[in-house]
């Protein structure tokens, strides 16, 4: 999808997109001769501009008849919900609807520069979809809407949408890209080529660990959870250094578990394709330092991901099986389809030991618990450090990727002691999200500030939104981008 800005509406075909906010028509009047046709074809629809609404009809315009989709813009004064929603509608309506071109006027809607480029990302997110083994497609259902112009949004719109949204865009289209793929197309090592084939040119430096050097290391944990696949494991390590030199870096870490059966402790059938994507973690890592990396951010940041394959098999380890991390700590794994946690144990050794890091955010499709806790619309978040918490939420709310703050505690931590080894890899199902959490803690040192986020429920999204289609949602990509913009940039 092409964005472009423009000071005035072009010549020719394309559908005109205009934002009424609420009951109030007055937007309309821009349109002459049309305006009171218009009105009233959207009172017969019994359209009241709520917010994300719309209604569709055509109109003479000038001796042309041109397709006029009015979006609703609610009756909210927040600038850049309304830009997003107006952006991401139209073209959630327009994408499939034949047109070629919108032009999305929002003359009179008085956005800053800011929220005028967001109607351009909100349309580019939204049109993003995978076409690539749908070989049948009717001509119907093929996209048709290649180019979206926002008119009216001032004169810095165009550049800023290109120094900070662009790239963005490009780091969520990452993201998703590898959500989508099935687990026979990205296993860990087709995860790192896709990746490195993907940030080439950027600026970002890629290091990549396999068995053999993990083995060194002593990452019991990662490669105990990778052994019951023929897929080997990778760590995949990626720097951007925007900051300049010295100051401890700022690290991401992410759960990169390509497919998760649940190995021995195996899953039920149904449903368990959705397992594709318990990589949804390390691929919002992945997106994040892309989209830093071309916006070229001011911060020292590395990116971690540890990418296994979650299989069942004749030598995949067996529940009561303990493994010793990378910490030296070792752990009783009672349940295989634990995995995540044991992945990210030795993840965040690895980034301590090498990286010195001042902060670590960790994310992770880690638990069905979490779903249960706070459905689909909020990620968990789990933090020892108030400070870091308050301002990822504060990230989360500005990007839309929604953080709600969830409890540790002493008493959850000792859920997770284990007769045999210095902890289990599970505790009780009361809680599972918040002993997952605990279990992580244990691998934290000493003054770093940590924080978790478990999205189980936000990487896939079984219905549309304003910025995404069904299917994967890029979550993470933008909190992390507005972590890095709001706290390290500012
Ligand atoms: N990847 C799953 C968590 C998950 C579940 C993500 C549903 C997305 C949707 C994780 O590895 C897992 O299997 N967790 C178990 C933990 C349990 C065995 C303690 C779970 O949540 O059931
Ligand atoms: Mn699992
Ligand atoms: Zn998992």
């Amino acid at each position: 999808m092409q964005i472009r800005f423009a000071d005035a509406r072009p010549e020719g075909d394309y559908a005109l997109v205009l934002p009424v906010a609420g009951k109030d028509r007055s937007a309309l009047n821009a349109l002459g001769a049309a305006q009171p046709s218009v009105v009233a074809a959207l009172e017969r629809q019994r359209f009241d501009g709520e917010a994300a609404s719309a209604a569709e009809l055509f109109i003479d315009d000038h001796g042309t008849s041109r397709r006029l989709l009015v979006v609703g813009t609610g009756n909210g004064s927040d600038q850049h919900d309304i830009a997003e929603k107006l952006g991401g509608t139209a073209v959630g309506r327009l994408l499939t609807s034949g047109e070629a071109k919108a032009v999305v006027d929002v003359t009179g809607l008085g956005l800053d520069a800011d929220s005028a480029a967001r109607v351009g990302l909100a349309a580019a997110l939204r049109a993003w979809r995978y076409d690539r083994y749908r070989t049948k497609l009717k001509d119907k259902q093929k996209p048709t809407l290649n180019e979206v112009i926002v008119v009216g949004g001032g004169e810095a719109a165009g550049q800023h949408y290109m120094d900070r949204w662009a790239p963005v865009y490009e780091g969520v289209s990452l993201t998703r890209e590898l959500v989508t793929e099935p687990a026979n197309i990205i296993y860990p090592e087709s995860f790192v080529e896709r990746v490195q084939a993907s940030l080439k040119g950027s600026g970002v430096d890629i290091e990549v660990l396999n068995r053999a050097a993990m083995e060194k290391l002593g990452m019991g944990a990662l490669l105990g959870v990778a052994q019951g696949s023929v897929r080997e494991a990778r760590l995949l390590i990626l720097k951007w250094n925007g900051g300049g030199e010295g100051g401890q870096p700022v690290a991401f870490v992410g759960k990169g578990v390509t497919f998760d059966t649940g190995g021995i402790s195996i899953k039920p059938a149904a449903g368990m394709e959705a397992m594709k994507w318990d990589m949804g973690g390390a691929g919002a890592v992945v997106g994040a330092m892309k989209a830093l990396a071309l916006r070229k951010a001011k911060a020292n940041i590395v990116g971690i991901c540890g990418l296994v394959e979650n299989m069942p098999g004749g030598n995949a380890q067996r529940p009561g099986d303990v493994v010793t991390t990378m910490s030296g700590q070792t752990v009783e794994v009672i349940n295989t389809d634990a995995e995540g946690r044991l992945v990210l144990a030795d993840a965040i050794t690895y980034v301590q030991r090498n990286f010195k890091p001042s902060t670590i955010i960790d994310l992770a499709t880690l638990t069905g618990a979490i779903l249960i806790s706070l459905g689909h619309e909020w990620a968990g978040l789990f933090s020892n450090t108030d400070e870091l918490a308050e301002k990822l939420q504060q990230a989360g709310a500005d990007s839309g990727d929604k953080l709600w703050r969830m409890p540790l505690a002493e008493p959850f931590d000792r859920l997770i002691d284990s007769p045999i080894a210095d902890m289990k890899n599970v505790g009780p199902r009361e809680g599972g999200s918040i002993t997952a959490a605990q279990f992580i803690q244990r691998f934290v040192e000493n003054g770093v500030k940590w924080a978790h986020i478990d999205m189980a429920g936000k990487a896939w999204s079984d219905k549309p939104s304003a910025t995404y289609d069904k299917g994967a949602t890029g979550y993470g990509v933008r909190l992390l981008d507005e972590y890095v913009a709001e706290v390290l940039e500012a």
